[in-house]
């Protein structure tokens, strides 16, 4: 291995593995050495598209594993996201494994647990961590101007946006979007209020859409059918959160509504409107309102510096650094928890407890 080098494996090598392909290329002494893929032919292929001179191919990423390497990237679907981590983990790589984390706590658990054991940092891939919007955010309820944050709302929605292939199949995707996209909100509002305790969640999840005769037309053009929507395209929790505080979620592949609305943070002291990133608060006894300015939800306007850039490049500093993790297995653990529970409220139909295990 060359001084500075990280050596690099990718397990599943399908639509994202692209966009981590994409941005290793252009990290200075990262080198891709193995890709696996299950289905036949697709490592290599993907090798030769992205023209990692010297990468291995594999089908099975347990013969991957083998071979003499510094780090993983995990990009599999959903359902496969377990087993290829414990397994890089066990081999002694590090991870970068991509979002979501996990949809049982007990996986999320076990993952951290045994990254621990091994001394390997294990990093989960929410390139939204590195956007100004959430970094101010983040800051901004760290200097306390918010006060105490006794409610948030947070999610999204597209008017019609449901994903095909193994997004809307329960056997790859195990779950619909508040798996997909719903976990994007919930890991920033989280992060955004200090990774509070979940309690309790009440939820409820839809499919209408999904499986409707005339919106498979639309969205699929005949390739699948209602039968083939296995999961939700809707759903809404309101969880209670350690320190009397609650937190309003919701989530939608597609509805008739431009909109679920802002997310936003409301404390003792003042008010985040995180779409707008406008602080309300009180100035002399006045309602006040100031507005940060920080770039879109794209590179925020520095060059080479796309959030998704960062989360790479992140992963490979910290392989060289020996850790810590940019954004640790143990930060997604209240997610994980509160998306175990959205599940099982919403089949159950009403409110469920969370408890969670010690690390
Ligand atoms: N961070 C982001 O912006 C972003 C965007 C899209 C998807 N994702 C996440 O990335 C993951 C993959 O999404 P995708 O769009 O690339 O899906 P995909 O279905 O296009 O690709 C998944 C690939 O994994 C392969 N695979 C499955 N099990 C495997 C195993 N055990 N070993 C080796 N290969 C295996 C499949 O054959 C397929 O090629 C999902 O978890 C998704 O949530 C993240």
């Amino acid at each position: 291995m060359a001084e500075g080098e990280v050596r690099i494996g990718i397990i599943g090598s399908g639509g994202i593995a692209g966009a981590h392909a994409e941005r290793y290329k252009n990290i200075p002494g990262a080198r891709i050495v193995a890709v696996a893929d299950v289905v036949p032919g697709r490592a290599a292929a993907f090798i030769e598209r992205y023209g990692f001179e010297g990468a291995r191919p594999f089908s099975d990423h347990r013969e991957m594993l083998k071979d003499d390497f510094d780090g993983v990237s995990v990009c599999t679907f959903n359902a496969a996201h377990y087993q290829p981590t414990m397994d890089a983990l066990a081999a002694g790589k590090h991870v970068l494994l991509e979002k979501p984390m996990a949809v049982r706590l007990a996986e999320g658990v076990d993952m951290v647990r045994l990254a621990r054991r091994m001394g390997r940092i294990l990093t989960i891939g929410f390139q939204t961590r590195y956007e100004e919007r959430t970094i101010a955010a983040r800051r901004i309820v760290e200097s306390g101007t918010l006060g105490r944050i006794y409610y948030a709302e947070t999610g999204g929605g597209r008017r019609k946006g449901i994903p095909g292939g193994t997004f809307v199949r329960r056997e790859t995707a195990i779950g619909g979007a508040v798996l997909d996209i719903g976990c994007y909100s919930l890991d920033t509002a989280l992060h955004v209020m200090g990774n509070p305790r979940p309690l309790t969640v009440s939820a409820f999840t839809a499919d209408h859409f999904g499986k409707s005769p005339v919106y498979a037309r639309q969205a699929w053009g005949g390739t699948m059918t209602p039968e083939d929507f296995t999961v939700e395209d809707f759903g809404m929790a309101m969880i209670r959160l350690e320190g009397d505080a609650v937190l309003l979620f919701k989530i939608s592949w597609a509805m008739h509504a431009e909109t679920l609305g802002a997310s936003y943070f409301l404390g003792t002291e003042g008010g985040l409107n995180m779409d707008q990133m406008t602080v309300y608060h009180d100035q002399y006894g006045v309602g006040a309102a100031t507005t940060v300015p920080v770039g879109g939800r794209g590179g925020g306007g520095r060059r080479g510096r796309d959030p998704f850039f960062r989360k790479i490049e992140a992963f490979v500093e910290a392989i060289r650094a020996g850790g810590p993790a940019p954004i640790p297995g143990e930060d997604e653990i209240h997610a994980t928890a509160i998306i175990e529970a959205i599940y099982r409220s919403a089949a159950e139909r009403s409110e469920v407890r969370i408890e969670i295990p010690p690390l």
